[in-house]
């Protein structure tokens, strides 16, 4: 298992865990990803086993913050510290003093990605009424203590 930046030859693999993973109308077409992955390459990851996408984050500076965009694992490399492993990548953004803060969006029912983001550091600082298209309420999340992030990550960052 390794994790590297994405590039063109990993849009495909993105779109399958993309698939995998959420539901219409939140599924990012080739089209977005693609230019996301290109737009946003050298702050965005996918983790390959044996050559295949087990799980990407994409990431996009936005003067100084970093904006994780779409975070997502396989199904069946779920609960393995893969999702934590890609976060950190964006973490690190804000450890090396890059951004001063991250920040996401999530729907208010995805149970997982809030745990996650809790655990991770991420504070909520924002309800987003009828954020998403289907009428569900988003939560904006941010996270600007280095610290936090650090002691997150020292699992997971070499
Ligand atoms: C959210 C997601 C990326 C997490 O990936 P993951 O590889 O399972 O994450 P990790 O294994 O690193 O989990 C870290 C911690 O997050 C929390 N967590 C993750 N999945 C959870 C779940 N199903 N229920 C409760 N807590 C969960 C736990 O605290 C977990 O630590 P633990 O396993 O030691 O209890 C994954 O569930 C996913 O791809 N979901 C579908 C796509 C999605 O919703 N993306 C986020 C959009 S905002």
């Amino acid at each position: 298992m390794s994790l590297k930046p994405c590039t063109i030859d990993h849009i495909q693999g993105i779109y399958e865990v993309e698939s995998e993973s959420f539901r219409e109308p939140d599924i990012y077409s080739l089209d977005l990803i693609r230019f996301l992955c290109s737009f946003c390459g050298s702050t965005s990851y996918v983790y390959e086993d044996g050559g295949a996408v087990a799980g990407y984050i994409i990431t996009c500076i936005e003067g100084r913050s970093a904006h994780v965009i779409s975070i997502a694992v396989k199904p069946k490399y779920r609960r393995k510290g893969v999702g934590s492993r890609l976060l950190c990548t964006a973490l690190q953004i804000l450890t090396s003093g890059r951004v001063d803060r991250v920040y996401l969006e999530v729907r208010v029912s995805n149970e997982p990605a809030l745990s996650l983001y809790r655990r991770a550091g991420f504070k909520e600082i924002e309800r987003l009424k009828n954020y998403y298209s289907d009428g569900e309420d988003g939560i904006r999340m941010e996270i600007t203590d280095k610290n936090l992030a650090r002691e997150f990550c020292k699992n997971y960052v070499k």
